[in-house]
Parts: C-alpha cells; sequence; structure tokens
C-alpha cells in the first residue's frame, strides 16, 4: 500500500490534523490549586490511621484493616531472591545499604497469592492499585490476580537503567507495573498528561551518601501513580514500605498514607525520611506538569499563528498564552 493511501474502512479525518495542536488544547478534569489541596489533606477522615507505618507482616495486618478503605495502593514486593542489594554489581557502598531487608521464607507463588488476595477487600470501590514486578516472577503475579476479582487496565513497562553489565545476554533494563481496579466502569483516572503512554521511561535516582535498603523507586513513579490515580487527602496504602518512598510521595502531595514493613530496622530511616518533608511540600497542581504555551510554540512553530487567531482552547492556561500573546 502507498503512503497516504487508506487502509480499507478507514475513516476519513473530520479534520486536518496539526502536530501539537491536541497538547496544546489539553485540559486536566480534576485539578487544584495549592490551598484546596491543603483543605482536602487537612479535613480528609480516612478509615484507617493515617500517616502511619506499622511494622509487621503485611498479610496479617492488610486482614485487620476495615473494608473499603484506601483510594490507591502501590506494591513493590519483595523479589522472592536472595537480594541484599550489596554486591558490587550494583554499584553500591555496602555500609550505605540498610540490614535486614526481608526476603520471604515459602514458595515466591503462594507468598503472592496470600498479599495479592487482600488487596480487593481494603480498596473503596473506584480506587486502583499499581503493582510492580520483575519479569522473573511477572507470571506468580499475574496468576495471582487471575484469582481475584481484581480487573488488570494496562500492563505498563517502566524502563530504567539498573546499572549491571552483561556479555552473554541483553542487560534487563525494565520493570513491570499492573494497573489494577475494581470496577473498570467507575474508577478514579485523572488523565494529566495529553499522550500518556503504558512505556514509562524514569531513571532510577542515584543518592550517593545516603543510607537506604537496596531497592528504593524513584520518586517520579509514584508521583505518576499518585497523581493519575488520586485526589489530595486520599489515602495512599503501602503493603511493602521498604524506605518509606511511597510515604514521603504522598506526605509531600498533600495525600494520606498507610503501610505495613517487616523490617524494623527502617524505622529510623522512615522517620529521617518522613521527618525532612513537609506536607505539600512538592504539591503543584497538575496543569503545571504540563509543556507551557511558549514550549509548545517552541517545538511547534506553526502553531504561533493559531495561538495569535485565538483558534485554540485557552481554558488550559489563559494567563500563560496572555502574557505570550503580548509579546
Ligand atoms: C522491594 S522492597 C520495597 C521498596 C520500596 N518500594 C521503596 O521504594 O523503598 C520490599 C520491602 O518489603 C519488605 N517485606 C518483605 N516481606 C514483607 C511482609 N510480609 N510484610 C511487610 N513487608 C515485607 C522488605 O523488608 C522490603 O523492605
Amino acid at each position: 500500500m502507498a503512503a497516504g493511501e487508506k487502509m480499507p474502512g478507514q475513516k476519513k479525518r473530520k479534520r486536518e490534523y496539526i502536530a501539537g495542536l491536541a497538547q496544546l488544547n489539553f485540559t486536566i478534569e480534576f485539578d487544584w490549586s495549592k490551598e484546596e489541596a491543603k483543605a482536602m489533606y487537612d479535613t480528609a477522615v480516612p478509615k484507617v490511621e493515617k500517616d502511619t507505618i506499622l511494622y509487621e507482616d503485611c498479610i496479617a495486618g492488610m486482614n485487620k484493616m476495615p473494608e473499603e478503605s484506601v483510594d490507591l495502593i502501590i506494591a513493590d514486593p519483595p523479589f522472592g531472591i536472595e537480594f541484599s542489594g550489596k554486591g558490587s554489581q550494583y554499584n553500591r557502598k555496602p555500609d550505605l545499604v540498610e540490614e535486614g531487608y526481608v526476603e520471604i521464607g515459602e514458595e515466591y507463588s503462594t507468598f503472592t497469592e496470600k498479599w495479592v488476595k487482600c488487596l480487593s477487600r481494603i480498596m473503596k470501590p473506584a480506587a486502583s492499585a499499581y503493582l510492580l514486578s520483575g519479569w522473573t516472577n511477572l507470571n506468580d503475579l499475574l496468576n495471582a490476580i487471575k484469582q481475584t476479582n481484581l480487573i488488570l487496565v494496562n500492563h505498563i513497562i517502566w524502563k530504567y537503567q539498573f546499572g549491571v553489565f552483561t556479555k552473554r545476554k541483553f542487560v534487563s533494563s525494565h520493570y513491570h507495573v499492573l494497573f489494577l481496579v475494581k470496577n473498570e466502569n467507575d474508577y478514579f483516572f485523572n488523565k494529566c498528561e495529553q499522550y500518556a503512554e503504558d512505556v514509562w521511561i524514569i531513571p532510577r535516582n542515584y543518592m550517593p551518601g545516603q543510607k537506604k535498603n537496596g531497592t528504593k523507586l524513584p520518586e517520579d513513579l509514584i508521583i505518576k501513580c499518585i497523581n493519575f490515580s488520586s485526589r489530595p487527602g486520599d489515602i495512599i496504602f503501602d503493603p511493602f514500605m521498604g524506605n518509606a518512598t511511597t510515604a514521603v510521595c504522598a506526605k509531600g502531595l498533600y495525600r494520606h498514607y498507610h503501610g505495613f514493613e517487616l523490617n524494623e530496622k527502617m524505622k529510623g530511616i522512615h522517620e529521617e525520611n518522613l521527618g525532612s518533608v513537609k506536607a505539600g511540600a512538592f504539591y503543584k497542581p497538575l496543569k503545571e506538569y504540563l509543556p507551557s504555551v511558549e514550549e509548545l510554540v517552541e517545538k511547534y512553530p506553526h502553531l504561533k499563528k493559531l495561538v495569535q487567531k485565538g483558534a485554540t482552547n485557552t481554558k488550559k492556561d489563559a494567563t500563560a498564552l496572555d502574557s505570550f500573546l503580548q509579546k
């Protein structure tokens, strides 16, 4: 088929395609000023004890939680291999890795089935869950999900660089993020990027000199899950807190957190990490994550004429647009 020819059954576009126009016109359905977000955070009355990490097994812990009590789950379980995160292949100084990362003492599939089974009961009807897995454990996680009433909405690939080097195989440089809901017809999803793809390119943070357990997720990954799938004041639940990255991001974004960690030695790091972040510290209205009118016009110069003619939806960023037009 020659370029430009139509596929059989392909509909003719009603309007001419203009690169960048959809981004310029894009608006976010739910957005809150910093004051509004703070008020929602201050007045929230969750069913679970807010802003709490309990040092116990998450399976026993989840079974004690009230039903329909959390708005969003972010779960990054242990890998199921003898992982201490101290190996020189990971470019880490062993004395900066906290002891006692707790691995599981049973078949990985059994452990996975047990904790995944607990999720649906504690999720509110419109709640979502993001479950993380490396490819070696993916089968167990997918099998466990099949045994629940949770619906797999997206299978996201997180592309990152882990710093390992291989000679006789490809370097593993991705992770799986399974996006699940209870009710596929009614779950909270605030599309805050115009073209939200299921491949996320997010580098791991390198924090030289900072003490942590060996498996910290990047804040940007958690912030993305929180921004798309929760409102200020919501309860973000993490059954495997690790370094408390989920809790730190929740607090910084005017959300409340609740979760478990088996390794009590992490308590000091949790207090330090959470103590150094004020509630709302990195909150900003979602439209501020979007490219500005100036950035879009720089990338797509043909948009300038349309902007000047007022042919676009100015609701997105009226102030920025006005100042741009006056230049
Ligand atoms: C992959 S790490 C989580 C890392 C975390 N997402 C972060 O960014 O720091 C998994 C954590 O689960 C903890 N863990 C293992 N089994 C557990 C269980 N049954 N209940 C609660 N925590 C557990 C481990 O000690 C470890 O800290």
